[in-house]
């Protein structure tokens, strides 16, 4: 035996000695005596900039985006949508109110309405399903892959020839396949809409999340990459499907800056409603934009040291990554093999003071009441008054895979302020608590 294989031999053998450290769900010694603690991204990263940007608008006193004291416009929101299309590398943005406002905006844009269906994944947040309905149209659930995101398999047999919209939202961080859906999009003549909301600043094969279908939106919320607290926005390269869109956000009107914008209108006015982003939103937005390439190198540094620390791990399996490199790394989830054993992964990794949950940030929509029971504002909704929609079951039964999925999966949180330290210590409980969880 040469040195070299000598000396990995009794590395080995070492190793293998060494007793597995206690665990502190058993007694053991924690990880950490302090547990660790995930923040809100953006907040992290006020400062000077955001301050700044909110101070203009206190002291010239021009909250609003269209006009106010002086002669030229206020221009924080206008330079926002300028900089959100640069960042997103599309011809057109729009600054809306929430990611909500963003989501009723594209359905709009995309003349979505009664009769028609919309296809989302089961797995996702209220308001995609919210803007459907509002809509009048058809929400029709497929089920979610090990990516979290919607199961491209699962899409075509969700196809009707009323369906309008494959709505591709890509979850906690991970982009959804894209080279798998969108064919399936264009095969049957769908627009594709893509949700970034909690993706925000992530890509997809060195395209920016929200610039390869025909409509992309995003929420600037607290819980998301960058934020004013509220906020969303709408990306689009169509310049129709962007001025039905400016409009719709404002009334059904197109200001100065946006006819600029589009060139020559191509549309008539039509009742809107009044989603328009405030001056002070702009400005904060603005300043966190221009963060925001800072923010998600950070939070993908650090999913990375998580990822590369524990890889190594005997039968470990992640989350399927359409585009590792994309990922915006705000978790790192594995997979076990039964509920019970993700349950007791999440017990152990919380003795140890390294928090892990299971995916987040979004509902088993199919599942809750008020959709089982098409409950709307109205009872006369014409989303559940056709043959359709007075037949579609909801519930349970709709996505028993997706319900199955998520029971199995739990991981750490991460968060783009993590010293290495706190990433060294989440590789160090998973690398504790892990094999002896598989192991059992
Ligand atoms: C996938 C998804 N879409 C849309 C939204 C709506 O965004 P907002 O909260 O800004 O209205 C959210 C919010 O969390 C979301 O997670």
């Amino acid at each position: 035996m040469d040195r070299r294989k000598f000396l990995g031999t009794a590395a080995l053998a070492a190793g293998s000695a060494q007793a597995a450290p206690q665990l502190a769900v058993e007694g053991g010694t924690p990880v950490r005596s302090k547990p660790l603690r995930a923040d809100y991204w953006g907040p992290q990263y006020y400062d000077e900039k955001e301050r700044q940007q909110l101070n203009d608008v206190l002291e010239t006193g021009r909250p609003f985006r269209w006009y106010g004291r002086g002669s030229e416009p206020p221009m924080k929101v206008a330079t926002f949508e300028k900089e959100f299309a640069a960042w997103m590398r599309t011809r057109y943005a729009l600054g809306v109110t929430s990611g909500t406002a963003a989501l009723h905006t594209a359905m709009a844009a995309l003349q979505i309405g009664p009769g028609d269906e919309v296809i989302l994944p089961a797995w996702t947040w209220h308001s995609c399903y919210d803007a459907v309905v509002h809509a009048g149209a058809l929400p029709v659930f497929a089920e979610i892959d090990e990516s979290f995101n919607l199961d491209p398999s699962d899409i075509e047999r969700r196809i009707t020839p009323q369906t309008k919209v494959i709505m591709a939202v890509h979850l906690q961080g991970n982009p959804a396949d894209l080279d798998r859906i969108l064919p399936i999009a264009r095969k049957h003549k769908l627009k594709l809409l893509e949700d970034c909301a909690q993706s925000v600043g992530g890509s997809y094969k060195g395209r920016p999340l929200g610039s390869i279908g025909d409509i992309g939106i995003y929420s600037l919320q607290l819980n998301k990459t960058i934020t004013a607290g509220e906020g969303g926005a709408v990306v689009t390269n169509d310049p129709v499907i962007f001025e039905r869109a400016a409009r719709y956000h404002d009334l059904g009107g197109l200001r100065d800056l946006h006819e600029k914008v589009v060139g020559k209108p191509q549309l008539d006015w039509f009742a809107g409603t009044n989603f328009r982003m405030n001056e002070f939103s702009g400005g904060v937005l603005l300043a966190q934009l221009r963060k925001l390439e800072e923010i998600v190198s950070s939070v993908r540094a650090s999913a990375r040291r998580v990822y590369d620390g524990v890889r190594d791990l005997p039968g470990i399996k992640f989350r399927q990554l359409p585009d590792p490199a994309g990922e915006l790394g705000s978790g790192v989830f594995m997979e076990f093999r039964s509920k019970q054993q993700c349950e007791k992964f999440m017990a152990a990794m919380r003795a140890e003071g390294v928090p892990v949950s299971r995916p987040g940030g979004s509902v088993i929509l199919p599942t809750l009441p008020y959709i089982v029971n098409k409950v709307t504002v109205h009872p006369a909704w014409p989303s559940f008054t056709s043959a359709r929609g007075r037949a579609i079951q909801y519930g349970a039964a709709a996505c028993p895979r997706t319900i199955d999925i998520l029971s199995r999966f739990a991981g750490p949180s991460l968060d783009p302020k993590y010293t290495r330290r706190e990433t060294d210590d989440i590789v160090a409980a998973i690398r504790k608590v892990y094999p002896a969880i598989a192991r059992a």
